[in-house]
């Protein structure tokens, strides 16, 4: 299946939600997302984040979001009581979703790769992300992608969260 990536913005606020909420309705177990408001997702489409689509033909596929926190709670370098320096060398890998009908052809690996050279030009040195421990696909696609495991963090009201890191 071929792919066309492309810098989304504003525009695909929309389409971002209904994948959203596709997701969840396809989910394994509803603790694997966090589901993000339409102004969360809406700032992930303005600078400076960069959020990356796949297309295939017309329809977008999937998407991935790198999340400059800097010294916000946001950032997930808090959980590891990052400096304030650290805080601004880190970025966040927030949020990957495929369209079901899209899954399997390694578009999770692909966006966060690009990602990885976006952060990489923008002077970052280190990338974070979480994942339910349970969320075998996710889980998988970051230890493939040369993420470790920081240990477990209770996060968003109670959820545990695996803390992934890879340095750059
Ligand atoms: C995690 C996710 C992005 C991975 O999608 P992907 O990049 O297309 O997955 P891969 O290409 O690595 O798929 C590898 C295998 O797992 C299967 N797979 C991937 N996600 C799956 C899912 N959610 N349910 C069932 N099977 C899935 C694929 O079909 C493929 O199987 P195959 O090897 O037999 O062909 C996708 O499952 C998803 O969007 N899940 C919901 C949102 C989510 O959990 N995001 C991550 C946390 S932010």
């Amino acid at each position: 299946m071929e792919f066309l990536f492309q810098d989304l913005n504003e525009e695909a606020l929309s389409t971002l939600l209904e994948i959203q909420e596709e997701a969840f309705a396809h989910l394994e177990n509803p603790d694997f997302l966090r589901r993000n408001s339409e102004d969360m997702l809406l700032s992930c489409l303005r600078p400076p984040h960069v959020c990356i689509g796949a297309y295939h033909k017309n329809t977008l596929a999937g998407f991935a979001i790198l999340y400059f926190g800097e010294d916000s709670e946001e950032n997930l370098g808090k959980l590891l009581s990052f400096s304030t320096e650290s805080l601004f060398s880190a970025a966040n890998i927030k949020l990957v979703i495929v369209r079901p009908a899209f899954q399997g052809h390694g578009l999770q690996r692909t966006l966060m790769l690009m990602l990885e050279s976006r952060a990489k030009q923008r002077g970052i040195s280190t990338l974070l992300s979480t994942v339910a421990p349970d969320n075998r696909f996710s889980r998988q696609n970051m230890i493939r992608a040369g993420y470790q495991s920081q240990g477990l963090y209770q996060k968003y009201g109670g959820l545990t969260r695996e803390l992934f890191l890879k340095e750059i």
